[in-house]
């Protein structure tokens, strides 16, 4: 039988995945053919990403499961029509991404890259053991980049939804876990998924918990930070610079404050890609479980929205 895969995933994106993804699944001793237009009925799988104008999954009735392209997905998680299974993703090669930004940032701040010297006047940076990372989010990505920041000998901490014991990094949750792991974290990691609980995470009042002077960089989504919030704290010296890849409105608005803020630096939503090659082996075993009735991979709670 031939599988029929939907791509429903915006303009442009077919010819990348085309041959790869059915070359991934053919691996997986499944035969498929991928369209962007096909009778609802006969649709097996659904691939998708936010910039698909694919709102109504109501008349794919034989759908089995709808397999995102994005790691966060809260622009499909609440979507009422959604009644098949949906998986987000998880790809090495976003994680890999992932990890190289944060690390890229958190020693430019560590080592003060982003201040250089004007006069020569030694400043001896601190080794990593005596600079606290903090992450907000220990999931697929934070864990990662918590790992990698560990294993440079830097003093991780974290805080995630529900408890978690990592080898190497103090681990927290709830509120007053959130609490503990601001108040020592020289450098704050935001990898929440942007869900109603993590909507303001960062406001006047948990930002005043940070120690003076830390540094936050936030690859996960902007609606984790009061962007008005952020900008006092930033004029205060409460917060003494800020590097942000994830914006409530993107993109970023030519005349929003963040572009021409002295200590903010903003990158365009490029942590962390799906890599096209990668991706399709993460789907491709994807439809293979489904396939064989095991259950579906890095499945999305619609409780929990992510
Ligand atoms: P995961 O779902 O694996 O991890 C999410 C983490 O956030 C988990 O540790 C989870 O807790 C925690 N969390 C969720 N809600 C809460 C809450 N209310 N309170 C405390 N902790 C909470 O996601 P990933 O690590 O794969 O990705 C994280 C986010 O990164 C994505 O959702 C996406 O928004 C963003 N992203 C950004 C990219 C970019 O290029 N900028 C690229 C890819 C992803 P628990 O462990 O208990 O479940
Ligand atoms: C994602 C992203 O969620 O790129 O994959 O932000």
């Amino acid at each position: 039988m031939t599988l029929t895969v939907l791509l429903a995933a915006g303009d442009g994106v077919f010819e990348d995945y085309d041959a790869p993804l059915r070359a991934a699944i053919a691996k997986q001793g499944l035969d498929a053919q991928l369209v962007t237009d096909a009778p609802a009925q006969t649709v097996d799988y659904i691939v998708y990403a936010p910039s698909s104008p694919l709102q109504d999954f109501t008349p794919f009735t034989n759908c089995r499961a709808v397999l995102s392209l994005w790691a966060g997905v809260e622009r499909i998680v609440g979507n009422a029509t959604l009644t098949q299974p949906l998986a987000r993703m998880v790809d090495p090669s976003l994680t890999q991404g992932m990890v190289e930004y944060v690390v890229g940032h958190v020693l430019r701040y560590h080592l003060a890259l982003d201040k250089p010297a004007t006069s020569w006047t030694p400043v001896v940076p601190p080794l990593a053991q005596d600079r606290c990372v903090g992450f907000l989010g220990l999931g697929e990505l934070g864990r990662a980049c918590a790992g990698a920041l560990r294993a440079l000998g830097f003093d991780v901490a974290g805080w995630s939804r529900s408890p978690r014991q990592l080898e190497g990094i103090a681990c927290h949750s709830g509120t007053e876990g959130l609490r503990a792991v601001l108040a020592r974290s020289d450098i704050l990691v935001t990898l929440l998924p942007d869900t109603p609980a993590t909507t303001n995470i960062l406001n006047a009042t948990t930002l005043a918990h940070l120690p003076r002077g830390a540094r936050i960089i936030n690859p996960g989504r902007g609606t984790a930070i009061d962007d008005a919030a952020l900008l006092a704290a930033l004029d205060q010296g409460q917060i003494a610079a800020a590097t942000l890849d994830v914006f409530r409105t993107e993109p970023l608005p030519e005349n929003h404050p963040f572009w021409h803020h002295p200590n903010v630096t903003v990158t365009p939503h490029i942590a962390a890609a799906t890599r096209t090659e990668t991706a399709c082996d993460v789907i491709a075993a994807n439809i293979a479980r489904v396939e064989r009735g095991q259950p579906l991979l890095h499945g999305v709670s619609r409780h929990n929205g992510y």
